[in-house]
């Protein structure tokens, strides 16, 4: 089983981007855990960052085939972005929502995700351990 973890804008800069909300954990810390947890069930993983729309809506398209679900932190894409929706309906490919924070306890324009009607779920709110909650999720939902 293969597994693509997307990741939107400015995740690049975890660690040291507001990390009241965000935590002191590094994209690549986040990778690492991932990664090690993966393996033990058994799940390849890939793991990407772009802080550009077009970026993560060419990785979504060519994940068809390739990858038998996404795990997308689509960062403030999420809640403006009809194009990355499209193409997560388009490819079919089935696609995990996750937040490390609780965008619903957020500011108002946080709440609202173009996205989680076309994802198979949303995971938000639990830091880092939203990216292993979503692993466990991803092997559920792909389970072939
Ligand atoms: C985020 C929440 C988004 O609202 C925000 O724009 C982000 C990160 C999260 O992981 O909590 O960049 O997706």
């Amino acid at each position: 089983m293969n597994v693509l973890f997307l990741n939107g804008p400015n995740l690049n800069l975890l660690g040291q981007r507001e990390p009241g909300v965000y935590g002191r954990a590094t994209l690549a810390d986040i990778e690492t855990e991932v990664r090690a947890r993966a393996a033990k069930l058994g799940v390849e993983v890939e793991f990407r960052q772009s802080n550009a729309e077009g970026q993560l809506v060419d990785w979504i398209q060519q994940a068809a085939g390739r990858f038998d679900a996404i795990v997308l932190n689509a960062a403030a894409y999420t809640h403006t972005s009809v194009a990355l929706r499209d193409a997560i309906t388009a490819v079919g490919v089935p696609t995990i929502e996750i937040h490390l924070s609780n965008i619903h306890a957020r500011e108002e324009f946080r709440h609202r995700s173009l996205i989680a009607p076309v994802c198979r779920g949303q995971i938000s709110g639990f830091g880092p351990a939203s990216y292993w909650l979503a692993l466990e999720a991803a092997a559920a939902v792909a389970a072939p």
